[in-house]
């Protein structure tokens, strides 16, 4: 609809004006299209070429690390102790040793449950464990995090048939994303005979808390990408309801606070329910790799929390994780296992019906 009539004479100029209008837009949105086509081929032509150039020139820097290390240590020139402990990043953290069974999505989730699992004498609780976890979380939550176990057991069989085992018991929670396993060959560990005994530990204890320190190392170097948050438990633990939201929640609550934290602490016991930004995985693995013969694993988490400028450990209470098993994985410990004493399994103490009287609950 038009408003204002024009003389003929001056439509006609307004015609021709807007035609000339018309045909340079023509031209500059052509001329825009082909700029930006060039450019965005342009663009993915190089990153193709600098990603392999990226890859080559790593490979390149490890031999050339390599080499070095190898003259160094022909020279004696540099302490012995950082070429090993050089030595042991390159061995451990490889990542072409590193197998990952499951469902890699490219959305990060909020929260990774990492479960180091090895036998335990025959006992056998990580299905209890990860079924613990299934049955106290939504299918909504199950989308809003991943679960990754470790099966680092450094004898006999039980990686084979613990992984065969999951396989078959979770292949759907395998292929949608929320369950992954890792396994990695024992040529990875450094020789862990004849450490130093610190503390006065047994052989036997120096060397099972030394390998546990290279197994959190490696699952917080492969666990980094996978979420938001990392909560660490072990594979004889029981959750409680909805133990996601009530994470979230205190995450919420000391964030609102503007309290500076590196680790949450979601039960008393060891290194169980400690909470850490995934961003900070990558640099806690390398934490532990450089102290791994001197300390447990519970005691670096201690020094890592104050190093990264907490003052004081904070605890969420009541506690959400407890330990259901009674032997230990080193396999010497007396019965009596240290338990939560601030654990709440239920929200509600739950009641049993009469009808389902003999069924279990
Ligand atoms: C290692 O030492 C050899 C022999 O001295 C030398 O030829 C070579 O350049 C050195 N390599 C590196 C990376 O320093
Ligand atoms: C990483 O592991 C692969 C497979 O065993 C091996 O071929 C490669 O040399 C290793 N890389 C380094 C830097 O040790
Ligand atoms: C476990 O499986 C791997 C790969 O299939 C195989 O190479 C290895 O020999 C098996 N180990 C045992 C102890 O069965
Ligand atoms: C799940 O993810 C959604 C969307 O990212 C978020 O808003 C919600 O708070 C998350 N809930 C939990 C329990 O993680
Ligand atoms: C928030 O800060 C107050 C006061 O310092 C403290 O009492 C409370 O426990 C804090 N809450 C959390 C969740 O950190």
């Amino acid at each position: 609809m038009r408003y204002v009539r024009a003389s003929d004479c001056g439509a006609r100029r307004q015609n021709v004006c807007d035609m000339r209008a018309k045909q340079i837009l023509n031209k500059l949105a052509k001329m825009l299209i082909f700029v930006s086509l060039v450019c965005a081929s342009l663009l993915m032509v190089n990153r193709g070429l600098l990603l392999d150039e990226q890859r080559q020139q790593e490979d390149h820097v490890v031999k050339e690390l390599e080499n070095i290390v190898e003259n160094i240590t022909w020279e004696r020139r540099i302490d012995p102790a950082l070429i090993t402990q050089v030595k042991l990043y390159i061995n451990v953290l490889n990542e072409t040793e590193v197998t990952i069974y499951g469902q890699r999505n490219y959305k990060k989730r909020y929260l990774t449950i990492g479960i180091p699992s090895v036998s335990r004498g025959g006992k056998l609780y990580l299905y209890k464990t990860i079924q613990g976890i299934l049955d106290c979380t939504s299918k909504n939550e199950q989308r809003n995090m991943t679960i990754f176990v470790f099966l680092a057991d450094d004898k006999g069989d039980y990686n084979n048939k613990t992984l065969s085992e999951i396989q078959s018991r979770y292949t759907e929670e395998i292929q949608s994303g929320l369950l992954f396993v890792m396994t990695v060959p024992p040529r990875v560990y450094p020789d862990l005979s004849n450490l130093k005994q610190n503390f006065n530990d047994a052989p036997a204890r120096v060397r099972w808390r030394s390998k546990q320190n290279i197994d959190f190392a490696l699952m917080f170097h492969q666990a980094k990408d996978l979420s938001r948050y990392y909560i660490h438990i072990e594979d004889d633990v029981i959750v409680a309801e909805k133990f996601l939201p009530k994470i979230e929640r205190f995450i919420n609550a000391v964030d609102t606070n503007k309290t500076h934290w590196a680790v949450l602490r979601f039960s008393k016991l060891g290194f169980i329910g400690k909470l850490i930004k995934s961003r900070d995985l990558e640099k806690f693995a390398k934490f532990i790799l450089t102290l791994y013969d001197e300390q447990p694993v519970d005691w670096l988490l201690d020094h890592f929390e104050r190093s990264m400028a907490q003052p004081k450990p904070i605890y969420c209470a009541p506690s959400l994780f407890q330990h259901m098993g009674d032997v230990s994985s080193l396999g010497d410990k007396p019965k009596a296992v240290f338990r939560d004493k601030t654990f709440v399994q239920h929200d509600k103490p739950k009641k049993v019906k009469k009808a389902n009287k003999n069924r279990s609950v």
